[in-house]
């Protein structure tokens, strides 16, 4: 079943803060349900504990985007797993990527030997996952594979591929489940269109 905006109760109390600020209503429709969204992450996690059965594995989310997908996603690995994080801007507060990656806080422990999945909310230009990857291949782990919720593929700058992709979209904009516009919406629980 797919959620709409009226029945779901988090939507109207943005919307109000946004009208008692006076600012712009941005208009939100849900694009994947939250349903939709629990059914793919548990796929996702049968095939990554298919492909790596009896190993460990290190999930490194990219905050804060991925939290969320990350949390959800690691449970439904029945493997011996390991958190880390890692932390970059790139986009600042804005909806365009102005292509420069800074690096924030990198991970806690060396990704030497380890099975390493990198966690992404989304692919889009692909410069952040290009400049993740080289990172984390310069550790020399035993096996990267990458993560991704959504991929926005006709966006791609730089040649990355996902082996895990929850679904792929068109170019636009998307909130929710830990994707943010300008820090907000990444507590709505469905994946949404910002219009
Ligand atoms: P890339 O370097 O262009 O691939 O940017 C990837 C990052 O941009 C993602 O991790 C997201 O944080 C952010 N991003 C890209 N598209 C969207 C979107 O539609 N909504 C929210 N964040 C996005
Ligand atoms: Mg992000």
């Amino acid at each position: 079943m797919v959620a709409t905006f009226a029945d779901n109760f988090y939507y109207p109390g943005f919307r109000i803060l946004e009208f008692l600020e006076q600012r712009k209503v941005p208009e939100l429709k849900v694009r994947f349900s939250r349903e939709q969204i629990a059914a793919r992450v548990a796929e996702l996690g049968s095939q990554i504990t298919r492909d790596f059965a009896g190993e460990p594995l290190v999930l490194v989310g990219v905050l804060k985007g991925a939290a969320i997908f990350l949390s959800d996603l690691a449970r439904q690995i029945a493997l011996d797993s390991t958190f880390d994080f890692i932390s970059v801007s790139s986009y600042g507060n804005q909806k365009q990527n102005s292509g420069e990656v800074k690096l924030l806080k990198d991970v806690d422990q060396s990704m030497e030997g380890k099975n390493v999945i990198l966690v992404e909310d989304i692919l889009d230009t692909g410069l952040t996952m290009a400049y993740l990857k080289e990172m984390i291949l310069a550790h020399h782990p035993r096996a990267f594979k990458i993560a991704a919720l959504l991929d926005k593929k006709c966006r791609r700058r730089q040649p990355i591929h996902a082996d895990y992709v929850g679904f792929e979209i068109p170019d636009e904009f998307v909130v929710g489940y830990g994707m943010d516009y300008a820090e907000r919406y990444r507590n709505l629980p469905d994946i949404c269109v910002v219009e």
